[in-house]
């Protein structure tokens, strides 16, 4: 089996959880790509559901594969969002941001009453933090920002490596959001949440990749079956 093949694995499972009429979030990313495809298929097939993507990649998946899309303004209240991650912690806190979409997957996923996480079994960690943490930051004084950021992440007890991600131009990787992205190397965050809120405190930070308490459930797939974890 291959890692693709556990991705499509968990996808077809988050499926299942699919109701006719929902209004549903749809992820960014090589796992939740296999969703939108799976999920199109069933639309096509009669199933009724809109969706909001959360990358400019996602929208044009989606509307290539005949879902019906909408916008967070027209529709404010979603009642799922299938996402990938790029780290998932026992108590569903996740990573995310490697594929670039952290900022508008957060907005989606706090809009929706319900985040599954949909991974293969490579994603699952003891402890957050061993893949990079993107940051998305403003262009402005993106020098004073590192700087800043490189502090928080030392006063929260995980100093380490700041990175600008960059495009395979080489200049700097632009978001959606006309943003810059920081890869902070940290190898362990030990608490989250109070990295979560020193990164948040700081101007020019748009967004960060630390996902706290908007997963209910991950299903991992991988070589021992698939396995669902559910929030507390
Ligand atoms: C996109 O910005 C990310 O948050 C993705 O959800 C995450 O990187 C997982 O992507 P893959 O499914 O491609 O590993």
């Amino acid at each position: 089996m291959t890692i693709e093949h556990y991705k499509r694995e968990a996808a077809a499972r988050a499926l299942e959880f699919v109701r006719p009429g929902m209004r549903l979030g749809l992820g960014t990313g090589s796992t939740a790509r296999h969703f939108v495809d799976l999920l199109g298929e069933r639309v096509r097939a009669g199933l009724d559901v809109v969706g909001v993507p959360t990358s400019e990649a996602t929208r044009t998946q989606a509307a290539e594969a005949g879902i019906p899309l909408t916008t967070l303004d027209e529709t404010p209240e979603l009642d799922l969002t299938v996402d990938g991650a790029d780290e998932i912690a026992p108590d569903l806190s996740l990573i995310k941001g490697g594929g670039g979409a952290l900022l508008r997957e957060k907005i989606v996923a706090a809009a929706s009453a319900r985040m599954i996480v949909i991974a293969d079994h490579s994603k699952w960690v003891a402890t957050l933090g061993r893949f990079p943490l993107p940051v998305e930051v403003v262009p402005f004084g993106l020098g004073a920002t590192r700087q800043a950021l490189a502090n928080a992440c030392k006063a929260a007890g995980c100093p380490g490596e700041i990175r600008l991600r960059m495009a395979k131009d080489g200049h700097g990787f632009v978001t959606d959001g006309g943003h810059f992205i920081l890869d902070a190397s940290l190898e362990r965050i030990a608490e989250p949440a109070a990295l979560a809120a020193r990164l948040a405190a700081i101007p020019g930070v748009v967004e960060h990749g630390l996902f706290i308490r908007l997963a209910s459930m991950a299903i991992i797939a991988g070589t021992d079956g698939l396995r669902i974890a559910e929030s507390r």
